[in-house]
């Protein structure tokens, strides 16, 4: 059996015992795993004294109260942080306040369990946290032999629709309950946020499937001539609801009227991918601007915003899989990162190329240049 190592830092000592009673028999199970895993519980009545168990040995999961004696837990927190990234803390508190939640969320606090809890409060995000921590050194352990996709899949899969799911449930339930009274139209503003989070799965789950389809190489259809123009209106059309909830004007200009060789899926990724950023990182009464050029022997698909920009830095790794920017700007900006990463792989495929230019406040351009565009055949 494996064990995970869990340090439990309060004052009381009740709460202190009491967990470790009831992680002494408990163990978790999933079909996916081979071993069972246990706990072993390590107890500190003050952050002081946690902190040097910390130090001292790795831990795999803190219980951490936030009102202590002397270090406050939210500041002990961002020392475990620093000292072991890895470790998942828990708050288990009974003052938490909005104020403190956010702030330990914003740190990096994997989960919270308000006092008192019931034996199975605790089982439960524990259950939670070895599912997550598993994953995890699984997905680390397949990296190094090749097979990670199929793990990162589950991993981020759990990970990111574990919020949405809650958020859902939470709406569904106050019209369960009728929190608002009985007129339905008291509801709206709830069902509309759980239509985003739907949407907002939904997309992260064909991103994902998309990721897995170009890493086996496997492509469903078969290549065939690909009207540029009917392929980026249609794309403009899907992003318009957003495009004018945001009051940003799209539009298309067009010198050539080219086919391209190649399977339409792959090029409405990058059209889809493209408007949805340049929408998405726009500001309030901003532009798209998407230029389709021909010139010889390649086409130019260039995405030009009047959004927020990227700074020079973040621009090496704005390819690479889950990498998003994080900002004031982007703050409440929903995306899994995967974008990007998954328009460049298309664009290898076509053996194009995908730059980016911008500055910061004023806007970005990317631009995508894909060879061997074929004439339309009334030119
Ligand atoms: N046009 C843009 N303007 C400003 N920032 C951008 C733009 N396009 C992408 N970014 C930045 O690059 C990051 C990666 O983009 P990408 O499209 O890969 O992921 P995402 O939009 O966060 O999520 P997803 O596309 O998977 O829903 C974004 O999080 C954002 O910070
Ligand atoms: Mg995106």
């Amino acid at each position: 059996m494996n064990i995970l190592k869990i340090l439990v830092v309060d004052d009381e000592p009740g709460i202190r015992s009491g967990v470790a009673r009831i992680l002494s028999r408990f163990t978790v199970d999933y079909p996916f795993m081979d071993e069972q895993i246990g706990f072993e519980v390590l107890e500190a009545e003050t952050g002081e004294a946690g902190l040097e168990i910390i130090e001292r040995e790795h831990i795999d999961v803190v219980l951490l109260d936030n009102k202590l004696p002397g270090i406050q837990g939210i500041d002990l927190l961002e020392l475990i942080k620093q000292r072991q990234p890895e470790t998942l803390i828990t708050m288990i508190t009974s003052h938490a306040s909005l104020d403190v939640a956010i702030k330990a969320t914003s740190i990096g606090a994997y989960d919270f369990v308000p006092k008192p809890f019931t034996p199975q409060e605790l089982k439960s995000s524990l259950e939670n946290i070895t599912k997550h921590l598993f994953l995890k050194r699984m997905t680390s352990k397949l990296q190094k032999e090749g097979k990670q996709i199929r793990f990162q899949f589950l991993q981020v899969l759990s990970h990111e629709l574990k919020a949405p799911i809650n958020a859902i449930e939470g709406y569904l339930n106050m019209l369960l309950n009728k929190q608002f009274g009985d007129n339905i139209e008291n509801y709206a503003e709830i069902a509309q946020r759980s239509v985003e989070r739907l949407k907002g799965m939904r997309s992260l789950i064909m991103d994902l499937l998309d990721l897995t389809r170009f890493e086996t190489g496997k492509t469903p259809s078969t290549p065939q001539e690909i009207d540029i123009k009917a392929l980026a209106l249609s794309a403009i059309d899907l992003h318009k609801p957003y495009a004018i909830q945001k009051d940003v004007n799209i539009k298309l200009h067009i010198d050539c009227d080219i086919c391209i060789f190649g399977i339409p899926d792959e090029l409405e990724i990058i059209f889809n991918n493209l408007i949805s950023n340049a929408v998405k990182y726009n500001k309030q009464g901003g532009n798209v601007d998407i230029h389709i050029r021909c010139d010889g022997a390649e086409v130019s698909l260039i995405f030009k915003d009047t959004g927020i920009g990227i700074a020079e830095e973040e621009m090496k790794n704005l390819f690479r899989e889950f990498f998003r920017i994080k900002n004031a700007e982007t703050k409440g900006i929903q995306g899994s990162g995967l974008g990007l990463s998954i328009v460049k792989k298309i664009v290898d495929l076509y053996q194009g190329t995908i730059d980016v230019a911008s500055e910061p406040g004023t806007g970005t351009a990317f631009t995508i240049k894909l060879p061997h565009p074929v004439r339309k055949d009334n030119e």
